[in-house]
C-alpha cells in the first residue's frame, strides 16, 4: 500500500472514530454558527486537529488546508493535504447518520490520494493517482448507463448561497423528469464515492468547496468516471460547480441542464 494513502487511512479513521464518540452526545456539543444555514462544533474542530496531527507527524514539510483550520505549514511545498474533517455536519448535528471523513492529498495541484470515510457504517473508499479506487479493499467502478432512464443521481440543493437557486430548479425538474429518482443525502463527499462505488449513477452540485470534493474527484475518476463543471470545463475545484457521471450519462445530464445555465455558470462573467 501507498505510504502516503495509508497515512491518510489512519487519520481518517481516528477522525472517524472520535465523531462516531460523540453521536449519542450531540445536544451536549458547543455549536457555532459560521454564516446563515452553516455550523460547526467542537467534533469539526477536533476531528481536524486529530487528521492534522497524524498528518503532520509524517509529513512535517507538507502544507495543509483544512476547512476549519485554513492553510497552514510548508511555504513552497508541492504537496497540499486537503481536508473536510466531517462532511454532512448538519446531517451530524441532527442525528442524521450520513456523513464521512474527506482526506485528499494533492501534488502540484493535482489529486494524488484521496480516502473518503464513513465511520457509521465503516465503508473506506480509497483512491490512488493511477491504482484504482477501492471500497473497503475492493476495486470500484462507475455504473454504465447509456442515458438519464433508469438513472440514480444525487444532488445538493442550496441552502447557504441560494444566487442560483432558480437555475438550479430548471436544473432538477429536468432532470427529475427521466430520471429513476434524484437523492438529496447531505454529504457531497459520500455523494461523490457513491458514484466511483456504482451506487448511484451521478452528481451534480454547485457552490462546493475544494474539501467537499477533492478526494471524491480522484476516487470517481480512477473508477471510470468524468468530472466536469456544469457547462463540461474542467474549473469545477475554482467554482465548486460539478457534475459527474460515466461518460455517457455525464454527456446527458449535461445536455439536460444546458437550458438552464446562466453566464455566470457557463463560467463566463454575466
Ligand atoms: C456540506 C455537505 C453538503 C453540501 C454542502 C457542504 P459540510 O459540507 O457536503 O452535502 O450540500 O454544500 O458544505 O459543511 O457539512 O462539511
Ligand atoms: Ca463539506
Ligand atoms: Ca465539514
Amino acid at each position: 500500500m501507498d505510504p502516503m494513502l495509508n497515512i491518510a487511512i489512519r487519520a481518517a479513521r481516528a477522525a472517524g472514530d472520535l465523531i462516531v464518540r460523540y453521536v449519542d452526545r450531540v445536544d451536549t456539543l458547543k455549536i457555532s454558527p459560521k454564516s446563515r444555514n452553516d455550523f460547526v462544533s467542537e467534533v469539526d474542530r477536533q476531528a481536524e486537529q486529530e487528521i492534522l496531527q497524524i498528518l503532520r507527524k509524517a509529513y512535517p514539510g507538507h502544507v495543509f488546508l483544512g476547512e476549519e483550520s485554513g492553510w497552514q505549514g510548508g511555504v513552497g511545498n508541492e504537496y497540499v493535504w486537503v481536508i473536510d474533517p466531517l462532511d454532512g455536519t448538519t446531517n451530524f448535528l441532527h442525528g442524521f447518520p450520513q456523513f464521512a471523513v474527506s482526506i485528499a492529498l494533492l501534488y502540484r495541484g493535482v489529486p494524488e490520494a484521496g480516502v473518503i470515510y464513513d465511520p457509521m457504517r465503516q465503508d473506506l473508499f480509497t483512491a490512488k493517482r493511477g491504482g484504482g479506487a477501492t471500497l473497503n479493499n475492493r476495486r470500484i467502478r462507475v455504473t454504465k448507463l447509456n442515458g438519464l432512464t433508469g438513472a440514480l443521481l444525487g444532488t445538493g440543493i442550496p441552502f447557504k448561497d441560494q444566487t442560483h437557486l432558480d437555475a438550479y430548479l430548471g436544473m432538477l425538474k429536468a432532470l427529475i423528469r427521466d430520471t429513476a429518482g434524484i437523492r438529496r443525502a447531505g454529504s457531497a463527499a459520500l455523494d461523490l464515492a457513491y458514484v466511483a462505488a456504482g451506487r448511484l449513477d451521478g452528481f451534480w452540485e454547485l457552490g462546493l468547496q475544494k474539501w467537499d470534493i477533492a478526494a471524491g474527484v480522484l476516487l470517481i475518476k480512477e473508477a471510470g468516471g468524468i468530472v466536469t463543471d456544469l457547462a463540461g470545463g474542467d474549473g469545477y475545484m475554482e467554482s465548486g460547480n460539478v457534475l459527474t457521471a460515466s461518460p455517457r450519462l455525464h454527456e446527458c445530464m449535461l445536455e439536460a441542464i444546458r437550458p438552464h445555465l446562466t453566464e455566470a455558470l457557463r463560467g463566463r462573467p454575466g
